[in-house]
């Protein structure tokens, strides 16, 4: 089972858009899939026809659901929604880390510290998954950390915009942390994500971008992938002139994803 987080504690940067793209794709090639909404905006789940009016991620997280009643197949037209399951959202996960303070004694009793609940959660479901796919919200949170340790990838869509890149730095350090102290294994991908190659100010950004890190193939800023959301419909089944088809295909072929 391998784990990949999407994360940037930027909002509206494509981190849904991705998540969505990637657990649909990997679902369609026979591979079962779990994806996580971390974000109490529940985006992914609504995405996924999934609309629960209280998450039970809280509950367990700590210790008192087994994962069987929090895991629920996804719904919508298509087949590969048969592979795909989710632990969807809702706007009460908003006082997950109130939650976990006031449950201390018992999170120090299964897990130690609760930057490893969700790893100690995810290892016993090793059998049943081939992937899990993590959503997580705009903030350095403790839904961040928890999905850093339990990961073995960590992908970062970032937009060439003026501050998307300063923002980066802080992910960034949190991840050295996490890889020098609880997960060693754990590696990144920088995305480009909704560029405009238009736009001189986003080429420049980009130049600037690649002289800091390894980036990965960019995903262009395309209508087409608004309507992949409205339509609930996956780029990977979109027609073969599709650019955003093209721009997903190029993007995983880069990461090793089949
Ligand atoms: N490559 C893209 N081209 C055009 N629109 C996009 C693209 N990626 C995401 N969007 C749109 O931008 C908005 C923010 O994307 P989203 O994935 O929700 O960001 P995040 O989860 O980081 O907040 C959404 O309305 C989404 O449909
Ligand atoms: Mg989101």
């Amino acid at each position: 089972m391998k784990v990949i987080t999407v994360a940037n504690n930027k909002g509206g940067v494509g981190k849904t858009m991705q998540c969505y793209q990637l657990a649909s794709f990997l679902a369609s090639k026979g591979h079962k899939v779990l994806t996580i909404d971390f974000d109490s905006q529940a985006n992914l789940s609504s995405t996924l026809g999934v609309n629960v009016a209280r998450t039970l991620i809280p509950e367990w997280l700590i210790g008192d659901i087994e994962s069987k009643d929090v895991i629920v197949p996804t719904e919508g037209k298509y087949d590969f929604h048969e592979n795909l399951f989710i632990i969807p959202s809702s706007r009460h996960l908003a006082s997950l880390s109130k939650l976990l303070i006031l449950s201390e004694s018992e999170v120090r009793k299964h897990a130690g510290r609760k930057e490893r609940l969700l790893r100690l959660r995810l290892s016993q479901l090793h059998e049943e998954f081939d992937y899990v796919v993590i959503d997580t919200p705009p903030m350095l949170g403790d839904e961040l950390i928890m999905s850093l340790v339990a990961s073995d990838k960590i992908l970062i869509p970032t937009q060439a915009q003026d501050y998307s890149i300063d923002g980066l730095e802080e992910l960034m350090d949190t991840f050295e942390i996490i890889k020098d102290t609880e997960n060693p294994g754990l590696s990144f991908a920088i995305i480009p994500s909704m560029v405009n190659m238009r736009r001189k100010i986003e080429r420049a950004r980009m130049e600037e971008l690649s002289q800091m890190f390894d980036i990965t193939p960019a995903i262009r800023n395309l209508v087409e992938m608004q309507e992949s959301i409205s339509l609930k419909k996956p780029v990977f089944m979109m027609g073969k002139r599709s650019k955003s088809k093209e721009d997903y295909e190029k993007l995983w072929e880069s990461i090793g994803i089949e």
